[in-house]
Parts: structure tokens; C-alpha cells; sequence
């Protein structure tokens, strides 16, 4: 089989990456992994079972009895999930043990793919570094705010837009703070700003940004 082409989405919460990786693997007819949904599961494990997401030992155990087949769709968009999601996947053992996962889904995509579209914060930087084409999406605070609120209250939140605009600042200053695999654009990423792009036209620009670096 041959290598598999891969796509390297990064990006802050809510910036409209998932809703691109997403487009882009079926355009391309590539497998799509969203790598922030692990550690979200890991938090909400966490959090189901009544512990803490700082502490070490249970968010260690979350991940390493974490199965990809099982996670709760639902249970992980929630806002708690991803607080407790930043919080664990600033500990090195927790991303060490979901990190051959990600890798091996790259490398080996799923249905027989000749490529995979992941998704996240680290993924040019050190998950698949090797990449084919990494772009990294960016967007305002305040346009992430409020797109994120319009999605939390669709599913019954009752947050207000203010609430959402502290915890995507918060989040954002503990990923790209962190030692542990801190979310940066690569060297050798393109930024998307989709602050006033719809998601049309984001998808164009990154369609054609992917399409001249996979010639
Ligand atoms: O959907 P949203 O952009 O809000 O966040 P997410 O992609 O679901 O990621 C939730 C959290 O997981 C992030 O705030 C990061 O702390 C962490 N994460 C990470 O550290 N590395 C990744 N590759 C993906 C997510
Ligand atoms: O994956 P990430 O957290 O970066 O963001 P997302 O889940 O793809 O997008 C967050 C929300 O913004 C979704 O409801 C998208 O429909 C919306 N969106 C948008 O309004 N305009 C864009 N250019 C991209 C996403």
C-alpha cells in the first residue's frame, strides 16, 4: 500500500477547523480523525467518574483505558468537557498515551484511504510532522465566542456569550502555555484566518492552499 497523504488541521477552540478537516476528508476521500475529541473523552471519563482533571493518576488511567469505539458524542461537546479536556492534555503521560493512536490512524487510515485529514493542536507540529499540507485556522476570541455560544445553546446550554468568551480565553492561554506540546502554528503551516470567511469560502482557500501543496 502506499503512503498515506496526510493533512495536518490546527487551531484554537471554535475556530472552524473541524468543520474544514471535515469537508476536506470528504473531498479528498480521506479518513478524518478529530484528535480533540480524545481528550475531551479522557476529561469527561474523568469527570463521570467523579475525580478531578488535575489529578494525574485518574486522568492517566482515563486515557489509558480510553476506547476510540465508545466515546460519547453527546457527554464530550459539553463546556465542562472541554475545560477538563485542556486540563488533561497538558500532562505529557496523558498525550504519550493517546499519541501511537493518532500516528498509526495517519499512517494506516481506516476503510482503506489513501489519506487522512486530522484534526487539533499538535498535529503538524508533532504529531505528524511530516505532514503533505498543514494549515493552522485561526479566527477573533469574540467571533469563536460567539460561534461556539450559537452551537452550546442549540444543544440546551444556558451560558451566556460572555461565559463562553472567558472559558475560550482561558483554554487558549493553557494550550498555547503548556510545556507539553503547546499549540503553535508549525514553521511550515499556511494560516486561514476565517474570522470573515464563511464556511464556504474557507473551504476554497484551503482547497486551494492543499491542492498546489499536494502538486
Ligand atoms: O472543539 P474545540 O476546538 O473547542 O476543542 P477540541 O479540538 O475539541 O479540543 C479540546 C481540548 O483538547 C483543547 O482545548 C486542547 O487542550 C486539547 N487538545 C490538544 O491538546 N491537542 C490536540 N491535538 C487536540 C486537542
Ligand atoms: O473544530 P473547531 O472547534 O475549531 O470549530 P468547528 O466546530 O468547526 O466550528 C465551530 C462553529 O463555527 C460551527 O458551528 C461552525 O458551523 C461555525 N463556523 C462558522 O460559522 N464559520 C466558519 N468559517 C467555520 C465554522
Amino acid at each position: 500500500r502506499a503512503a498515506s497523504t496526510i493533512i495536518a488541521i490546527d487551531g484554537p477552540a471554535a475556530s472552524g477547523k473541524g468543520t474544514l478537516a471535515r469537508r476536506l476528508a470528504r473531498h479528498y476521500d480521506f479518513a478524518y480523525l478529530d484528535t480533540g475529541s480524545l481528550y475531551r473523552a479522557v476529561g469527561q471519563a474523568v469527570l463521570a467518574a467523579g475525580g478531578s482533571p488535575a489529578d494525574e493518576a485518574a486522568a492517566l488511567a482515563a486515557a489509558e483505558a480510553l476506547d476510540v469505539n465508545r466515546i460519547d458524542e453527546m457527554a464530550i461537546r459539553s463546556r465542562e468537557a472541554g475545560e477538563a479536556a485542556s486540563v488533561v492534555a497538558a500532562m505529557p503521560k496523558v498525550r504519550a498515551a493517546i499519541l501511537h493512536f493518532q500516528r498509526d490512524f495517519a499512517a494506516n487510515p481506516p476503510g482503506g484511504k489513501a489519506g487522512a485529514v486530522l484534526d487539533g493542536r499538535d498535529i503538524g507540529t508533532v504529531v505528524c510532522p511530516d505532514a503533505r499540507a498543514k494549515l493552522f485556522v485561526t479566527a477573533s476570541p469574540e467571533v469563536r465566542a460567539h460561534r461556539r455560544w450559537l452551537e452550546l445553546k442549540g444543544s440546551g446550554s444556558a451560558a451566556s456569550e460572555a461565559q463562553i468568551v472567558d472559558d475560550i480565553r482561558d483554554r487558549d492561554r493553557r494550550d498555547a502555555e503548556r510545556t507539553a506540546s503547546p499549540m503553535k502554528p508549525a514553521e511550515d503551516a499556511y494560516l486561514l484566518d476565517t474570522s470573515n470567511l464563511s464556511i464556504e469560502a474557507a473551504f476554497g482557500a484551503a482547497v486551494a492552499i492543499i491542492d498546489k501543496a499536494m502538486s
